[in-house]
């Protein structure tokens, strides 16, 4: 692993490992998880294989990309969170950090994607030094948009994403740095 661990008072963000397939898959073919992300949960253990070693690239050329999320209470897997750099055009741009996050369901609604989200904006803004975080959201994921407004991210407009109207939210390090003094 390159980078250390981040603790928060109840989780444990890590980067992302290959022994992660078994958890990930659990994730990832709930269609549950899967409502607001374009229904298409994964079917087989090789697409999550090839996800995890597309982030564990992204941490060698970005610097960053999604970590696990761990309940340090149990130790268990509870999903993924964190910032990736956009190298794709998303709602007509590129090259920005979008904060995400993916939970499995028995662990929604105990505050753990506020309490992810906001150690990533601290890192993204202090350890990064990035000027801007993202946060887009299914227009109707109102969990998703719920936990951004939480963290102090703004609804800037609506954008589609495929077929699907979306939320884009953000937060300036001037405004992060307002709150949080
Ligand atoms: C989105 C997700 C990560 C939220 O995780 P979580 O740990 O349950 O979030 P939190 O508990 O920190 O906060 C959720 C907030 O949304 C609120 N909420 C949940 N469902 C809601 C709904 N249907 N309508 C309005 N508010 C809702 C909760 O009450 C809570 O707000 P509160 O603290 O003011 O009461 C989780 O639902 C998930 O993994 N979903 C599937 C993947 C996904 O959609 N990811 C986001 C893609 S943009």
């Amino acid at each position: 692993m390159n980078n250390k661990p981040i603790e928060t008072e109840r989780l444990l963000l890590r980067e992302l490992l290959p022994s992660d397939d078994k958890d990930m898959f659990e994730l990832d073919s709930n269609p549950e998880v899967h409502k607001y992300l374009g229904e298409n949960p994964v079917k087989n253990t090789d697409q999550v294989q090839e996800v995890i070693t597309m982030v564990r690239n992204q941490y060698q050329s970005n610097g960053i990309g999604r970590w696990a999320t761990i309940e340090k209470e149990t130790g268990l897997f509870i999903g993924w969170s964190g910032l990736k750099f956009i190298t794709e055009p998303e709602n007509n741009k590129v090259n920005y950090h979008d904060i995400g996050y993916r939970f499995m369901p028995q662990f929604w609604g105990k505050g753990y994607a506020t309490e992810a989200t906001k150690a990533w904006l601290t890192y993204g803004f202090e350890q990064l030094n990035l000027t801007e975080i993202i946060g887009a959201a299914h227009q109707e994921n109102k969990a998703s948009r719920r936990v951004l407004e939480k963290c102090g991210l703004q609804f800037v407009e609506q954008f589609m994403w495929h077929d699907i109207t979306c939320d884009w939210l953000s937060i300036s390090k001037e405004y992060w740095l307002e709150l949080n003094k």
